[in-house]
């Protein structure tokens, strides 16, 4: 699959494209075509882009901006029609030495639908660190995708998979994005007050065989 990275010249972005090009073409995208191109150099196969460039030739673009920047989709409304759009952003706020949610509803996901309706918005990747993708091995864990068609939640599912170790786990359509995006303030404060490192979702089953 041909993927574009929008902010993939960031610590999450470059991370996350490092990974994808093991299976994927990947375009990095940034602000700054000569930025999008200089990190490009530092994987395997990966092209460099503006945003406008890198949403036009790409299959599936994922948006690894911060929250303060998403306004940008809206001016690459008209490149990113009918394609699947990843949503990987987290709006956090800092207080009180806790990381919270940084929206009163809503989420930064159906935000970014709202700025693009004629994409297929999605989520994925939003409670993991870049810590586990900067390493050449991701080890077994479980991104959550709300998507509001079960074809787009398979298109990104395929590209989740791409990422060996890496298991997809549907969670309902793009109203749920809010839940999931707390999760990542959840899952920051608990590596944080337990001294546990970087902790990310994992989910065991009754379907598991004891070990
Ligand atoms: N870091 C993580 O572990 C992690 C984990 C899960 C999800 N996320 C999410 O992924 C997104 C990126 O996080 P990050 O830690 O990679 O951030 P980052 O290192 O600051 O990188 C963000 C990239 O976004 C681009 N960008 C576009 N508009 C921007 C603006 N107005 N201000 C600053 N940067 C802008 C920049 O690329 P150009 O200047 O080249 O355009 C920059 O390289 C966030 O929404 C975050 O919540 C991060």
């Amino acid at each position: 699959v041909k993927v574009a990275v929008l902010g993939g010249t960031g610590r999450m972005g470059r991370a996350l494209a490092k990974q994808l090009s093991k299976e994927n073409d990947v375009v990095i995208g940034s602000r700054d075509e000569s930025r999008a191109r200089a990190s490009a150099k530092e994987i395997d196969g990966a092209e460099g882009a503006d945003y406008r460039g890198a949403s036009k030739t790409a299959e599936v673009v994922v948006f690894a901006i911060p929250y303060s920047a998403i306004g940008l989709a809206a001016t690459l409304a008209d490149a990113l029609a009918g394609k699947v759009v990843v949503s990987m952003i987290n709006p956090i706020r800092v207080e009180g030495g806790l990381m919270l949610f940084g929206l009163k509803d809503g989420s930064a996901a159906e935000e970014l639908a709202a700025l693009i309706p004629g994409s297929k918005v999605a989520t994925a990747f939003n409670n993991i660190s870049a810590l586990f993708f900067e390493r050449d091995e991701v080890v077994p864990i479980d991104t959550l995708v709300a998507a509001d068609s079960l074809e787009t939640f398979e298109t990104v599912a395929g590209l989740v998979r791409s990422i060996p170790n890496l298991r997809p786990l549907y969670a309902g359509p793009l109203s749920q994005a809010g839940t999931i995006e707390r999760m990542t303030s959840l899952v920051l404060n608990l590596g944080r007050l337990n001294r546990a490192g970087s902790l990310t979702t994992r989910f065991v089953s009754t379907k598991d065989k004891p070990s």
